[in-house]
């Protein structure tokens, strides 16, 4: 064959594999309202960047040998600029399920973004476990999971889910940092509804199971929501524009970084909610906040802020929710958030206004204890930069787990109007001042007195920032000058840890 002859014989064959499961498939799946997994692509990556690996491969299963790609695309390109990896079920071929050939892709190309230090994408959108190959498509799965645990915290792995991921399928994207899910067509769950009405007789479709709704605010599995496939797509592409590539540098302070706002953002009654986000956006370069899992444990906000050029990851409590107390899932959503700023060199900024823990035998029982102690864990643990600006509440131990002083924070701020005490004034007095409060005529009269005395003495942030607690009680408006300036001089931190094989983080 001449050269043109292999070139036309190269072509035909890329041109029979690019068209995935064919017409009818492909308008299949723009009917269910989603994109073929090349549309996904190229909407995902830049222009012309993305390059394929291995796209002959095939499966070496009789009855599956002819399925394009065997069932998943993957390869690299980039985003803004910025090289990723990625892989894509096409559910037109093959309903996008896991046979051998398709996991050894997949694995390819982890390995591949795990030796670049890359970022790595997955589009899923698949049947599951490809019946015809059974064991060997189970086997499949465990080298992916394996993959997905060794490279934890190496690279970031960010999963969006498009299409079916069912059955211990789902365990791959719940092994990575971020999951994102498009709403309506996108669905999670071990086990279906076909089988949850078998055993347990409890009837319920796939959305109300395991959409996006679901994940997004009832089991936290999921950490965005998008309305639209182009919409999760996207936000991937927001999410990598605060993943750092290298070392971070800095802005200078300028005189236009003072945000008088800020003056006048919290309300001076410590019992009176607030939106902590109004706060967190003023702080930032452009007024915007990547907020992570939105909808779960509204009670704390975490996400990614650009202050001074520079990405921190936010943990703020959201007095708007549950007073900004503490709870079981506000501290598995905080703690896994300041685990991955750790791993990636994400210096965590914790904006502290926290009346305690939320007392009740519902979370006792649950075990607020165990999950608590990994928000202190995951703080204390984290070397990377930690500074902390406590803007009204920081009450008992609640004022410990948000990144006190003694738990490690590199550098403590405090507004002037900060309380930070074992408990709130009310309780403190009525406690310390029992028998004169009883004693009293006017009980009423001598309980007012006595918290008035009580916070003349104890609240307020001076006690705190005499004993070293707290490095500067600043100004409002001067905050995020001063926070450009703290994790500027903290970027070349560098802190030993004990030398261990691992920690024991209580799960
Ligand atoms: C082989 C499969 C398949 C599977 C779908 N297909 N699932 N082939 N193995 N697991 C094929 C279909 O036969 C069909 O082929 C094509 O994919 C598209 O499927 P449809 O059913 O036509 O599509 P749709 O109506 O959209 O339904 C999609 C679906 C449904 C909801 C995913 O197909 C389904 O329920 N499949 C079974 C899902 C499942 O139980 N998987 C196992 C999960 S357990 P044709 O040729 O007709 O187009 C698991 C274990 C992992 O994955 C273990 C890890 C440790």
């Amino acid at each position: 064959m001449s050269m043109s002859e292999h070139i036309r014989h190269l072509n035909e064959k890329r041109s029979f594999l690019t068209n995935g499961g064919g017409a009818e498939r492909n308008e299949k799946q723009h009917k269910k309202g989603k994109l073929t997994a090349r549309e996904r692509i190229a909407y995902l990556l830049d222009k012309d960047s993305f390059s394929e690996l291995q796209p002959f491969a095939k499966s070496r299963m009789p009855g599956c040998q002819n399925a394009p790609g065997d069932g998943v695309i993957t390869g690299y390109g980039t985003i803004d600029g910025r090289p990723v990896y990625l892989f894509a079920h096409d559910f037109t071929v093959l309903g996008g399920t896991l046979g051998e050939t398709h996991a050894e892709k997949i694995a390819a190309v982890m390995d591949l973004a795990a030796k670049n230090k890359t970022p790595i994408i997955g589009l899923n959108d698949s049947g599951g476990a490809r019946i015809q190959e059974g064991v060997v498509s189970l086997n499949g799965y465990g080298h992916i999971f394996r993959r997905n645990v060794l490279y934890s915290g190496v690279i970031p792995q960010i999963s969006v889910i498009l299409g079916p991921c069912a059955g211990g399928a789902v365990y791959s994207p719940a092994l990575t940092d971020f999951v994102i899910m498009a709403e309506n067509t996108s669905h999670m769950f071990i086990t279906g509804p076909k089988v949850i009405e078998q055993v347990t007789g409890e009837q319920i479709d796939a959305e109300s199971l395991g959409g996006a709704g679901i994940h997004n605010v009832i089991s936290g599995n999921a950490h965005y929501s998008a309305r639209t496939e182009k919409e999760a797509l996207s936000a991937v592409k927001t999410l990598l524009s605060y993943l750092p590539h290298g070392r971070q540098t800095a802005s200078p302070v300028k005189k236009e970084d003072a945000r008088p706002l800020l003056n006048t953002l919290v309300p001076a009654d410590s019992s009176k909610p607030y939106d902590m986000l109004q706060v967190i956006k003023e702080l930032a370069d452009d007024g915007t906040f990547f907020d992570i899992q939105p909808y779960f444990a509204k009670n704390i906000a975490v996400g990614f802020l650009k202050i001074g050029r520079r990405t921190v990851g936010v943990i703020a409590n959201q007095p708007k929710h549950l007073a900004g107390s503490l709870t079981i899932d506000a501290a598995d959503k905080a703690s896994r958030f300041i685990r991955f700023c750790d791993a990636f060199h994400i210096p965590p900024l914790t904006i502290a206004d926290v009346p305690g823990f939320l007392p009740g035998l519902q979370q006792e029982h649950a075990g607020i204890i165990r999950h608590g102690a990994k928000l202190l864990y995951a703080f204390a643990e984290a070397a990377v930069p930690k500074v902390t600006l406590i803007i009204r509440k920081a009450y008992g131990g609640a004022y410990v787990a948000m990144n006190s002083k003694g738990l490690g924070a590199d550098l403590v701020f405090a507004w002037p109007n900060a309380e930070i005490a074992v408990m709130g004034a009310e309780g403190a007095s009525s406690i310390l001042y029992r028998r004169d409060i009883q004693a009293s005529d006017d009980p009423e009269k001598t309980k007012r007195e006595k918290k008035a005395i009580y916070e003349k003495e104890n609240a307020g942030p001076y006690k705190a920032a005499a004993c070293g607690m707290v490095d500067d009680i600043i100004r409002p408006e001067d905050s995020r000058k001063k926070l450009i300036q703290a994790f500027d001089m903290l970027a070349h931190k560098e802190e030993e840890r004990p030398k261990k094989k691992h920690g024991n983080i209580p799960l």
